[in-house]
């Protein structure tokens, strides 16, 4: 069985739970921990109507401390001195990222070679599937609870948890494709920063294809760079 299979019934839980949260407790902070998790939250969110700064997963903190484990296991290691992020949804989707991943500060990638940094993120994404087959029945349950009362923690003392994850350069993990396609999308629309920059000089007030960008080189006879 996997996460998704579990989405009826427990959409009909959450229905339940998320009642009572609204009427008994309408200013709580909600850590949604059911799966398949990124559906769950997001009803959550509807069902109550609560703002999104106030109905959250509990998905990387185990994600990552799991990732953070295998390699300490593997490097022998404390598994405190391992600092790691792993993104994406809670399944088979996530995304470690080794780039962002920190041995007592030294960089993962000059202490483990890719073949066994390729292992450890496949295991992380199959660690739930693990821990159900040792268990035979029902789902890790330690982890879960200690990452869920972290992120409690986090919330109820204030204590500005995840600050490096919201510094991280997200842009930069995006599949480069994406960006590629996007910018090349940006520029035949005349718009993205450089466009709009030369729309700014012109001033002239007409339209911005007219006498900017490429197309307004274009008309002027100008030499193109290329895009
Ligand atoms: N996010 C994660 O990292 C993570 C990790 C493990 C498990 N899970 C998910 O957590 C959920 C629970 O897993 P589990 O292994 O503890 O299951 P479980 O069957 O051991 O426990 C479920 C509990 O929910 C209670 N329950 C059932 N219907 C309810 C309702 N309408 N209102 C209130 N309580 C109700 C049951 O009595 C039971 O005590 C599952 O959806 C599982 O997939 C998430």
């Amino acid at each position: 069985m996997s996460r998704d299979d579990l989405l009826t019934v427990n959409l009909g839980i959450i229905k339940t739970v998320a009642a009572g949260i609204k009427q008994h407790s309408p200013n709580a902070v909600v850590i949604v921990v059911s799966n398949p998790l990124d559906v769950m939250v997001l009803a959550m969110k509807q069902l109550t109507g609560f703002p999104k700064e106030r109905v959250f997963g509990q998905a990387g903190v185990l994600d990552s401390s799991r990732f953070r484990f295998f390699v300490a296991q593997a490097l022998g290691v404390s598994v405190r001195d391992v600092h790691a992020v792993v993104l994406g949804g809670h399944g088979d989707t996530m995304v470690p990222l080794p780039r962002y991943c920190s041995v007592g500060g030294v960089p993962l990638r000059k202490l483990m070679d890719d073949a066994t940094i390729a292992k450890i993120s496949k295991r992380t994404q199959d660690a739930g599937g693990e821990v159900v087959a040792l268990l035979k029945t029902g789902s890790a349950f330690v982890s879960p609870a200690e990452a869920s009362i972290e992120m409690a923690e986090a919330v109820l003392f204030d204590q500005k948890r995840g600050a490096a994850r919201r510094g991280l350069p997200v842009r930069r993990v995006r599949p480069q494709g994406l960006l590629l396609r996007r910018a090349r999308r940006d520029r035949q629309q005349g718009r993205g920063a450089r466009p709009r920059a030369r729309a700014r000089q012109c001033g002239a007030g007409a339209p911005r294809h007219e006498c900017c960008g490429r197309e307004g080189a274009r008309r002027r006879g100008e030499a193109l760079s290329p895009p």
